[in-house]
């Protein structure tokens, strides 16, 4: 019997079209473009900046695309995964919603969050679904609008994060195409080092809360950089030597991006050129569940069936993994 893998076998993206730039930063914080260059690799990162507009916003419109560019009718869609820290409203699903305005009336649907790792964790979940023959068509969206949760007088988040939303289409594959093998991690260690302490259960919304600022994103930068560098450095090289890969059979790592220096690192570590390495932090800085997903938008054209791509996240909780998987198409 041939054995059903589970293929990305389309793309599609949304990014909201302000552009805040690190000059238009340095207005705003004591920052500069120098020290965010050097230190970050960012450039500019898109802001959703209408009123009333949220996640699903950017979803829908990611998910859309994909629909429109790979002729697929929506109806046939069995589940839809909105990976998002930043869902529309809490309790209420977006996928729900994402997957009701793009008439995917046949589909059930849920959020999945594990900060900066959703898509990747995402990605085996959908995976799962085809391997096992339950579902034929899981699409896979990463979707993060931080500009809601970002203290614009912090400096130290941010410089680094932006909106934006890709979607990835997962489908059942007989020549071997597809995901290949995953090492998945995560340690509650990391909780205290990247969190929005407030609005949870543990310290539900006051005044208090309000007032000291805790309903934002924090993050202790340096702690998490160390964990994340020597992390997505382990998991990508483990990746590599379970599936007896040499750095010649490796065509592509995708790699979350978060920081050009940990994207370098985890690089330097499986000997790979920066020419392999997908990299588009310089033009959205760190859209956490959509980092993944728009990498492969921005390089769809430069996939070809067959490639061996190695995809690495990390991200709070902490959370990380890689996923080893066959590029499917030619676009
Ligand atoms: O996606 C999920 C996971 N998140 C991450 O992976 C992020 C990991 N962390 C990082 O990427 C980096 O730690 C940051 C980009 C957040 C910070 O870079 P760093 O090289 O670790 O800087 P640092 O925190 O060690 O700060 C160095 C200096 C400090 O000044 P002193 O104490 O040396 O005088 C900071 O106050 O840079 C200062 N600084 C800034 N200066 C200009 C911090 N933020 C800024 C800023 N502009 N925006």
């Amino acid at each position: 019997m041939t054995k059903t893998t589970a293929a990305i076998t389309a793309v599609g993206k949304y990014v909201p079209e302000y552009v805040l730039t690190n000059k238009e930063l340095e207005t705003m914080v004591d920052t500069n473009d120098e020290w965010i260059t050097t230190r970050t690799g960012i450039k500019e990162r898109r802001i959703l900046k209408e009123e009333g507009k949220g996640t699903s916003y950017m979803a829908i419109k990611a998910a859309e695309e994909l629909i429109k560019k790979s002729n697929t009718n929506p109806e046939e869609i069995d589940l839809v995964i909105v990976a998002t820290a930043t869902p529309d409203l809490l309790v209420a699903s977006t996928a729900a919603y994402t997957a009701s305005e793009i008439g995917a009336i046949n589909a059930f649907s849920y959020d999945l969050q594990a900060a900066c790792s959703s898509f990747l964790y995402g990605m085996s979940t959908a995976a799962s679904y085809i391997e096992s023959g339950r579902y034929k068509k899981v699409l896979l969206i990463g979707a993060d609008k931080m500009s809601s949760i970002i203290d614009y007088t912090d400096r130290t988040t941010c410089i680094i994060f932006g909106d934006g939303a890709a979607a990835a289409l997962f489908e059942p594959n007989t020549e071997g195409l597809g995901l290949q093998d995953e090492y998945l991690r995560s340690d509650g260690i990391g909780r205290e080092f990247l969190k929005i302490a407030a609005g949870g259960s543990l310290l539900p919304a006051s005044e208090e809360t309000i007032k000291s600022g805790q309903h934002f994103v924090r993050q202790e930068g340096r702690t998490v950089f160390k964990f994340a560098v020597s992390n997505m450095s382990d998991v990508s090289e483990k990746i590599l030597t379970r599936n007896h890969l040499t750095k010649e059979d490796v065509d592509w790592l995708v790699p979350h991006q978060a920081n050009n220096r940990i994207i370098e690192a985890t690089a330097n570590r499986i000997g790979l050129e920066p020419s392999k390495v997908m990299v588009n932090i310089e033009k959205y800085g760190n859209t956490t569940s959509a980092t993944l997903p728009l990498l492969l938008a921005d390089y769809e054209t430069s996939l070809k069936k067959g490639d061996n791509l190695i995809f690495a996240a990390f991200g709070g909780g902490f959370t990380w993994g890689a996923i080893y998987l066959k590029w499917a198409y030619n676009s």
